[in-house]
């Protein structure tokens, strides 16, 4: 969709504008709604893991956010219900003491958000969508959708943490279409990395700054199960070597022996329980919930490293025959199903080589979708970085101990994942979706 820059604005745009926000701030309710009401209220109040919330907590948080911008910042209506701002604030309380919180129950939370939504509707309708740099574009209606739609993937990460029988479900991932093997070079030189014109990227993504990088080769697409399967079989976790002191450390105190949800048959093959479902590990598929240790430990063993987060963004929006760089690794048109795996259509990443046409220029695939991808970098700020809107997004975390990961999964919606979108995680971290791609330095005579 093309937007006039600011300024310039006519009324067809605005109009168009306002559609686009609706679709996606639709989209993103109806996904909060049916992972929520899919079970039972005793199992929206119950923790499943210390590491996550309530999902009765994410539902009213979600609304409390869309309150906080779109009502009152944007609408600068009265406050809905200021007395539970404290409550949903994720700095005032840690996730594993959120259960005991007088929360809002199920229904009260459900109407909550329904009353703020229908609020919202009306600020929207109202909104020029210019004139301040929070609603340029429709900036912080695309915010919030971003922000329900990161909170429906936790949600979505505590379902696959969750004891039960299976309630969500949806057709498998595709199966490959292509082979794709080994890795591909990218020749040294300056790139730009991140953006200052994308309209919904979120602060951290910016300002856009040139970056020369020396050559170096990626792998063409994710680490499979198939190879994670090599490295355990071959000793992995076993040989302290292999990892750095603080990855042992972690692997000896978390006692790590293959991926979280993995788990042997009688037979002694692995199996992967995935939202409820045991099945047998499917070898070509990129392996998902490892940890950065673990990542770091593969990488050790094949020879390798992780990349580091400006070699991802290069191979994947780089574009060598233009020198310019895409919003997505294919172009700049919008995801859809043959592109990548997002948005929770599956319930799984897809096969590597099952997405040829989402491919990027210098030929890296499924760096979009599927799985995060730990990178070796932590999470900092870009030179000249400000804090936009607030400084809880990012900025707050910029230095800690956080490694940064790119590209979404298959839990990921599109409009929260661009080539430019950066995600980070404690490296201990693997309820998430993680995988990850590898890379190493060029061998002489190579990328000239
Ligand atoms: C960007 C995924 C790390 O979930 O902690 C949600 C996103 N920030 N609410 C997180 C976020 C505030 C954030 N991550
Ligand atoms: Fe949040």
């Amino acid at each position: 969709m093309t937007v006039s820059p600011p300024g310039s604005i006519d009324h067809s745009d605005v109009a168009q504008l306002r559609e686009r926000i609706a679709g996606v701030l639709t989209r993103a309710r109806q996904r909060t709604l049916a992972l929520t009401d899919c079970v039972e209220d005793a199992e929206l109040v119950a923790q499943h893991s210390r590491l996550m919330s309530p999902l009765v907590w994410d539902l009213a948080h979600i609304g409390n956010q869309e309150e906080l911008w779109l009502v009152r910042e944007v609408g600068g209506r009265e406050s809905v219900r200021a007395d539970i701002d404290g409550l949903y604030d994720a700095f005032k309380h840690a996730r594993a003491n959120r259960p005991g919180l007088p929360l809002l129950d199920p229904t009260q939370a459900r109407r909550y958000i329904g009353t703020v939504r229908d609020m919202v509707w009306d600020v929207l309708e109202r909104s020029t969508l210019q004139g301040t740099r929070l609603v340029d574009r429709g900036f912080a209606f695309g915010m919030i959708a971003q922000h329900e739609q990161q909170h429906d993937e936790t949600m979505l990460a505590t379902h696959q943490l969750r004891a039960g029988a299976a309630v969500l479900s949806a057709p498998a991932a595709p199966t490959a279409s292509v082979a794709v093997t080994g890795d591909v070079v990218v020749p040294a030189g300056e790139f730009t990395m991140g953006t200052s014109t994308d309209a919904w990227a979120l602060d951290n993504e910016g300002p856009a700054h040139q970056v020369w990088l020396p050559g170096f080769a990626i792998d063409a697409a994710p680490v499979t199960n198939a190879q994670y399967v090599a490295f355990i079989d071959d000793g992995g976790y076993q040989r302290p070597e292999l990892w750095s002191a603080r990855g042992w450390a972690h692997r000896i105190e978390a006692e790590l022996v293959a991926p979280q949800f993995w788990e042997r048959d009688s037979s002694g093959s692995w199996c992967r329980r995935v939202f409820g479902v045991t099945t047998p590990l499917r070898p070509r598929q990129p392996v998902v919930h490892v940890c950065w240790f673990e990542a770091e430990a593969y990488a050790n063993w094949a020879g390798k490293r992780l990349p580091t987060e400006a070699e991802w963004e290069k191979a994947a929006r780089f574009d060598p025959a233009t020198g310019a760089v895409r919003r997505f690794p294919w172009g700049d048109t919008e995801p859809g199903a043959s592109t990548a795996n997002l948005g929770q259509r599956h319930l799984e990443p897809a096969e590597v080589g099952a997405y040829p046409a989402g491919a990027s220029a210098i030929g890296a695939h499924q760096m979009i979708g599927d799985v995060w991808e730990w990178t070796a970098s932590s999470f900092d700020a870009y030179p000249g970085f400000h804090a936009f809107p607030y400084r809880e997004y990012s900025e707050v975390f910029f230095g800690g101990d956080y490694r940064v990961l790119r590209g979404g999964s298959f839990g990921t919606d599109p409009v929260a994942c661009r080539g430019t979108f950066r995600n980070w995680d404690h490296p201990i971290r693997r309820q998430i979706f993680s995988g990850f791609r590898l890379a190493r330095g060029l061998r002489p005579g190579e990328g000239e």
